[in-house]
């Protein structure tokens, strides 16, 4: 008898990956991207598994997240934080402080933005509703939605001295504690009169906030698959040609993880080429305390940030189930028809491909010519558009060394964008984060796979992912890869493999 899975996103999956193998059998090249093993038709694509286990069943394909998925969701957040609390309770094992985040209110919304989870969108949509804006939320221009929505955030930080002398001068709403070893105080609860007298009493760093007290909100916060995330953070903040990145977190990771000759400080190195491997040794030392480099929010996991165990979050969305928990939110806080299904479809993929090859132009390339060739630097970039799954893999790198030193913004925009119209209708792309994490983690040590796990615990246990996701753990630890290589940024080995013609 044939079951219904019990997972729709088992079951679109199921779906995607049937669509694409049947796909790969059909094209000519058919060992263009896998490479060929005497049995040619196993296992071509890695098992699928990324994302949750046990969610409500549903066969649709498209659905907006129900209130009771929701209800479910937080339900096990609340689970895990009990047992949490009794196994910490019950030993010593001293686990690097929580993370200090903050939360941006609008109405009756509060919103948790973890990097890397598709907090973008989700800062757009708070503007638009935080300023009374008409007309349709895509067609607004944001700019740079991260600063301009810091007036929502807790970011304006003031120091006790300067408040001090000028608190009749703030307007506000409320004092919220900044730092988490006061955040058992900083509860939402407490007064306003209560948290501004307890901050003329003492010391302490504080954020003018817009939060009124005793008001009733909504909480959101979206999350992701941990081990794709960290490799997300990795592409944008270190694989990405970007010479301010470089400095801020590459830095690190090269003077932690590299034997640097006397007189090259790592200040004076570009850190342009730190590699995945380095990066998961780099992070695993400083998540476990071995090394002592300042935490990033990008990279510090979920369970660590937005105080899951301390505040209540009505409201978790998944970053792989992007568009049905948004429009899900969106139908919960009465605000239908803010967005729709066909917003997601292209329009968020091509305004970031335009905005990241803008700005790379615009600013990096001549910063980072010193460190990498300007072609070098556009090969990354090309990369990062694919392994994003933008640009599909078979869109090879289209320029030559000599035409890499003339081509201005406007002439590789319309060949990216070029080879994302033929890209659109290539379903192997939405592969290509998987693939070339696939590929990340292939370079890391089985140890240090085994200690992200470790470290990932919480994250798995709050929302509910897969600690042995098979593209980290494959089967055998036999990892399959495709000739396509997303690191290899001269495609020297796909060249040097001979692809059949
Ligand atoms: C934790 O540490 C305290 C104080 O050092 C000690 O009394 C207690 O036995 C320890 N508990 C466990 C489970 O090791
Ligand atoms: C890509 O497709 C869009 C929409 O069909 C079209 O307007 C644009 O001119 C195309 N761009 C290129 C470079 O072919």
């Amino acid at each position: 008898m044939f079951r219904m899975p019990r997972c729709p996103r088992l079951l679109l999956l199921f779906l995607i990956l049937t669509c694409g193998a049947l796909y790969y059998f059909t094209l000519k090249d058919d060992n263009l991207r896998y490479q060929g093993t005497s049995n040619s038709h196993q296992h071509r694509v890695p098992p699928p598994n990324v994302g949750g286990n046990s969610e409500e069943a549903s066969p649709a394909r498209q659905r907006p997240t129900s209130l009771a998925t929701f209800q479910q969701r937080k339900k096990r957040l609340e689970a895990a934080c009990t047992e949490r609390r009794n196994e910490a309770a019950n030993n010593n094992n001293s686990k690097l402080p929580a993370f200090p985040y903050h939360t941006m209110w609008t109405g009756s919304l509060a919103f948790c933005p973890l990097p890397k989870t598709g907090t973008t969108t989700w800062k757009r949509i708070l503007y638009y509703m935080d300023q009374g804006l008409k007309g349709r939320l895509l067609d607004t221009a944001y700019g740079d939605i991260h600063t301009k929505t810091m007036y929502m955030q807790n970011k304006r930080i003031r120091v006790y001295s300067d408040f001090k002398q000028n608190h009749e001068k703030y307007e506000i709403g409320a004092l919220i504690r900044y730092t988490f070893e006061h955040e058992k105080d900083a509860n939402p609860s407490h007064t306003h009169s209560l948290l501004l007298a307890d901050c003329l009493r003492r010391s302490c760093v504080f954020l003018l906030s817009r939060y009124t007290p005793g008001k009733k909100y909504k909480s959101i916060v979206f999350v992701r698959e941990p081990y794709a995330r960290l490799f997300a953070a990795y592409v944008d903040k270190l694989f990405t040609p970007r010479r301010s990145n470089w400095r801020k977190y590459g830095t690190p990771v090269v003077s932690f993880t590299r034997t640097v000759a006397p007189g090259n400080a790592p200040n004076s190195l570009c850190a342009h080429d730190v590699t995945f491997q380095e990066f998961v040794r780099y992070f695993i030392a400083v998540e476990t305390g071995v090394a002592d480099y300042q935490r990033d929010e990008h990279f510090v996991p979920l369970s660590h940030q937005c105080g899951f165990c301390h505040e209540t979050y009505d409201l978790i969305g998944r970053q792989e189930s992007f568009a049905d928990d948004t429009l899900g939110m969106l139908a919960v806080l009465n605000a239908q028809g803010l967005l729709h299904y066909s917003d997601f479809e292209q329009n968020y993929e091509k305004y970031e491909m335009d905005a990241l090859i803008r700005y790379t132009f615009e600013h990096e390339l001549d910063s980072v010519h010193h460190c990498m060739s300007k072609e070098q630097a556009l090969r990354h970039l090309w990369k990062a558009l694919q392994i994003r799954g933008t640009i599909a893999a078979e869109e090879f790198f289209p320029l030559s060394t000599a035409d890499c030193e003339q081509v201005d913004a406007d002439s590789f925009l319309q060949i990216a964008e070029n080879s994302y119209n033929k890209s659109i209708a290539n379903p192997s792309r939405h592969f290509n984060r998987l693939e070339s994490m696939h590929e990340g983690f292939s370079t890391v040590h089985a140890e240090d796979r085994l200690r992200l796990r470790k470290i990932f615990e919480d994250d798995f246990k709050f929302f509910d992912y897969d600690p042995n996701n098979p593209y980290v753990f494959p089967k055998d630890d036999e990892f399959k890869l495709a000739y396509y290589r997303y690191f290899d940024v001269y495609d020297t080995f796909l060249f040097q493999s001979g692809v059949p013609n």
